[in-house]
């Protein structure tokens, strides 16, 4: 099998799609998410994101890294989720993955990316900003922590957990979810979207036990 190598100079002097899309790969397969925000105006806001993670269960942290505006282009997720220190994520099926894919575009603030792409608002209480209604996974977050990144310019929100809601039969008896009945969607790199199988589960590892499958 032939191999491709790359030095950290070579990677430097790549051209610049030609590298995003490829250190985008690198991760393997990613959480695809949709981030609802409102801005101070009252705008509803959908983002897709690849870049949200578990920080820790207790308290139930979740984090993401957002990109900030620049001269180039406006973010909107940040700012709105900073102003009004909530924001939620919602799952989306692969039949969705054209619109949900469709919120990556610069729509400017006083559209919503709701209407443009045809999702559904749903309000509750617990944070202002708006869920994609229908979601089968919908968590609503609220700013614990927020550390600008000075190594390139993007930003890390700590959100707690403070709403969580799904289909009841998608919970096994152990407190995990079966991601598989919630129809959850995958990023690998930039543009292409999956549905993982249901996969294969083990007990937690022991030194004095082999592998045992649940
Ligand atoms: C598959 C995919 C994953 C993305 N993940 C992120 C991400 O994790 N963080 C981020 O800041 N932008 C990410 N983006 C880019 C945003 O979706 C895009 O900049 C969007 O326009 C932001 O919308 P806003 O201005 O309403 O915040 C991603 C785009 C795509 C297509």
């Amino acid at each position: 099998m032939k191999t491709t190598v790359f030095n950290n100079q070579e990677l430097e002097q790549m051209e610049g799609t030609q590298r995003a899309m490829l250190i985008n790969s690198l991760p393997g397969y990613k959480p695809a998410m949709l981030v609802g925000t409102r801005s101070e105006e009252g705008f509803a806001n959908l983002a897709i994101i690849s870049s949200h993670f578990h920080l820790g269960s207790n308290p139930p942290l979740l984090g993401l890294i957002l990109r900030p505006t620049s001269d180039t282009s406006e973010r909107h997720t940040l700012k709105n989720a900073l102003a009004s220190r909530c924001w939620t994520l919602n799952s989306f099926s692969l039949e969705q993955a054209d619109m949900a894919h469709q919120t990556s575009a610069p729509y400017p603030s006083d559209i919503s990316e709701f209407d443009a792409c045809a999702f559904g608002v749903e309000q509750k209480p617990e944070v202002s900003a708006p869920y994609v209604e229908g979601a089968l996974l919908q968590i609503g977050c609220s700013l614990r922590e927020h550390i600008p990144l000075s190594i390139n310019g993007t930003h890390m929100l700590v959100g707690e957990v403070v709403h969580l809601a799904f289909p009841s039969t998608a919970q096994r008896w152990d407190g995990g979810l079966d991601l598989a009945c919630l129809n959850l969607t995958t990023i690998s790199g930039l543009d292409t979207y999956s549905t993982p199988p249901a996969g294969i589960r083990f007990a937690s590892a022991h030194t004095d036990h082999k592998p045992r499958r649940l």
